[in-house]
């Protein structure tokens, strides 16, 4: 099977059958970044460009590093040194990179729809690294495969997403690929943080940390997002922390096996403690490293020799 797309937006548009290929591309692509010579040819000659108008640590990085262990030459346009500030528009920038024949452009945007916009625009393919409030699917895709390597499949399984969904395109994109492979999901979160339209998108919902890590297969705590809070969405940290911060003790209720993924950045200390963080049941970094792996089988199969 191929991923006949030009472009990857959203895990809103992947079949189960998509995200079955990417996941096990990503798992068969991963023994690559164990060898002494991390870098395979396959991808030689082919371009790709990284355009993040928001900060990021892992998604960029990752996508560099995928790029590079395919041997594609990467390119990285830091924003706040380009002619953006000079007011030049998105879509000129991008016509502008379109212009030199890249064969795809990774893209990080403060606008939901903004990587829908350049897609329908360029011939290159366009991938989305995380746009507004919408969606993160490679985020998303990198979660499924950890979820999956520890359990050894997704359908079936309680998924506990936990914190401040409203403004968080990574529980969103997580939501759609979960339910989609089957698994059960259920949100918790302040009512502030609870966006309508939850249930629309599949999940359940409560406002009660306990009742949603009760029996969960899997843990996802999502960063409170400060930067893009105004008032009156919480009354202090510490009040957030008491009801929404995983704490040893919440393990407890979780099954045995239970498995606690973050995003990242973390706020330590607010959404998770650190003892959780840093402690056994955490796969923080694996998911960090299932990252590179699931962007490697994404460039593949976008821009790889069919
Ligand atoms: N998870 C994630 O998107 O991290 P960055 O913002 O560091 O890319």
């Amino acid at each position: 099977m191929e991923l006949r797309r030009k472009d990857l937006l959203g895990m809103a548009d992947l079949t189960a059958q998509e995200i079955g290929l990417i996941l096990d591309t990503a798992a068969s692509l991963k023994e690559i970044s164990q060898r002494p010579i991390k870098k395979v040819p396959t991808l030689r000659g082919r371009t790709v460009v990284t355009l993040f108008y928001e900060p990021s640590t892992r998604t960029r990085m990752s996508f560099e590093i995928a790029a590079k262990r395919l041997s594609a030459d990467t390119v990285n346009l830091t924003v706040a040194a380009s002619s953006a500030v000079k007011g030049e528009t998105l879509a000129d920038t991008a016509a502008n990179l379109q212009a030199m024949q890249p064969d795809v452009l990774i893209i990080r945007h403060q606008a939901s729809g903004a990587p829908h916009y350049l897609a329908r625009r360029l011939r290159c393919g366009v991938v989305n690294a995380g746009d507004g409030l919408h969606e993160h699917p490679t985020q998303a895709l990198l979660d499924l495969l950890t979820i999956r390597e520890a359990k050894g499949r997704l359908d079936g399984l309680k998924v506990a997403i936990v914190g401040d969904i409203l403004h968080s395109r990574v529980a969103r994109s997580n939501i759609l690929g979960l339910t989609t492979m089957g698994s059960r999901v259920v949100v918790a979160g302040p009512a502030t943080m609870l966006p309508p339209g939850l249930t629309a998108l599949g999940a359940e919902v409560t406002h009660s940390l306990e009742e949603a890590v009760r029996d969960a297969d899997a843990i996802m705590m999502l960063r409170l997002q400060l930067e893009r809070m105004g008032q009156n969405f919480l009354s202090t940290l510490r009040e957030y922390s008491t009801h929404f911060g995983l704490a040893p003790r919440h393990l407890g209720l979780a099954r045995e096996d239970v498995i606690v993924m973050h995003p990242g950045p973390l706020n330590r200390g607010v959404e998770i403690s650190p003892e959780v963080a840093d402690g056994p049941y955490s796969v923080i970094l694996e998911q960090v490293t299932n990252g590179v792996a699931v962007r490697m089988a994404v460039l593949l199969l976008l821009i790889g020799e069919r």
